[in-house]
């Protein structure tokens, strides 16, 4: 259990424990904070799959609006958040993108008038930096990050609840990103360096994590965890326990489309490249180029874990959600 839930969790939903007051990124957790969210969340999916009456989460957000604020599309984090939020008994409202944040009105403007209104904002954006000057603006909301050109933390938290009901205990053993060094890359390195993972990132020259960023992950290892890149998928993928790619145009580069194609093609994880793996599972969070980044062979074969990675969405953002604003009224 959680270190700070409730001993009888049945009894009463959990408080907010989390230190932090918004979620922009997995590093605002401590390595304890993000085992006590993964915690929370198979719980919460365990009673949600027992249909156990009285859930324990079922009045966390009671009382509690919380604004879903998208800039770019979405399925799975706007669905799963809707559904999340409901399910812990808080109510939902889906501003219209012609909110033109930055744009109509400043973006600290936005999030004064959202303060009186609602506790949380969930928020999918661009540049990391609008969230961080929206958080600052009403630090009595709850501000969480859906999505941002440098980070996808729900993204993670999903992934290392996958990545923990398939391989057990994940200290010590090793997840190879293929592919962009991207926002879900990122997210992905930094939960899974915190929980003793080690990551390996096998990238065209260009495509690596930026200095700064391959400082900081290695900075928040723990447990022996290391970080490693690679030139070849190959190399990077020999005997890990589970094999992740993404799109090679992440949403924002559609221009840039063509010539990643090019660069991207010795990247794909195909049938050779997970034979080359030997034993590993296959992820991606999804929507994917199909044909692309990973073969149709590879994203519906066994060892594909894509749609609990989706389904994962949701319970490990009710555990987030339950920690970060349970309780709060
Ligand atoms: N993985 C992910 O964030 O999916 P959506 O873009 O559909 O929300």
């Amino acid at each position: 259990m959680p270190t700070r839930l409730s001993r009888s969790p049945r009894a009463s939903a959990p408080t907010r424990s989390l230190r932090t007051q918004h979620f922009l990124s997995v590093v605002d957790l401590t390595p304890s904070e993000l085992g006590d969210v993964l915690t929370t969340a198979a719980m919460l999916k365990k009673e949600r799959r027992a249909r156990v009456a009285g859930r324990p989460g079922a009045s966390a957000l009671q009382g509690q609006h919380v604004a879903l604020l998208f800039e770019k599309p979405s399925l799975r984090t706007r669905c799963t958040f809707e559904i999340a939020i409901r399910e812990l008994g808080g109510d939902v409202i889906t501003p219209s993108q012609d909110v033109a944040m930055g744009e109509r009105e400043p973006i600290a403007d936005v999030a004064r008038n959202l303060e009186r209104w609602v506790s949380g904002v969930v928020i999918r954006t661009f540049e990391q930096d609008r969230l961080v000057q929206f958080a600052a603006a009403a630090p009595s909301l709850h501000v969480i990050n859906a999505l941002s050109d440098e980070e996808h933390p729900c993204q993670a938290l999903a992934d290392l609840l996958t990545l923990q009901e398939h391989l057990g205990d994940l200290r010590g053993r090793t997840v190879a990103f293929v592919g962009d060094g991207n926002n879900v890359a990122t997210s992905l390195a930094q939960g899974a360096l915190m929980l003793g993972m080690h990551v390996h990132l096998a990238t065209p020259d260009g495509y690596e994590f930026r200095p700064d960023i391959e400082a900081q992950l290695t900075a928040g290892a723990r447990l022996g965890a290391t970080l490693t890149t690679f030139r070849h998928a190959r190399d990077a993928v020999r005997g890990v326990a589970a094999v992740y790619t993404d799109a090679w145009t992440s949403m924002g580069r559609e221009a840039e489309a063509q010539q990643r194609r090019k660069v991207f093609a010795p990247y794909q994880v195909n049938e050779a490249l997970m034979a080359a793996a030997g034993d590993a599972v296959f992820m991606h969070c999804l929507p994917a180029h199909r044909g692309e980044e990973a073969t149709d062979e590879v994203m519906d074969g066994p060892a594909s874990i894509i749609f609990d990675q989706a389904e994962n969405r949701l319970h490990a953002q009710k555990g987030l959600l339950m920690l970060l604003m349970g309780g709060r009224q």
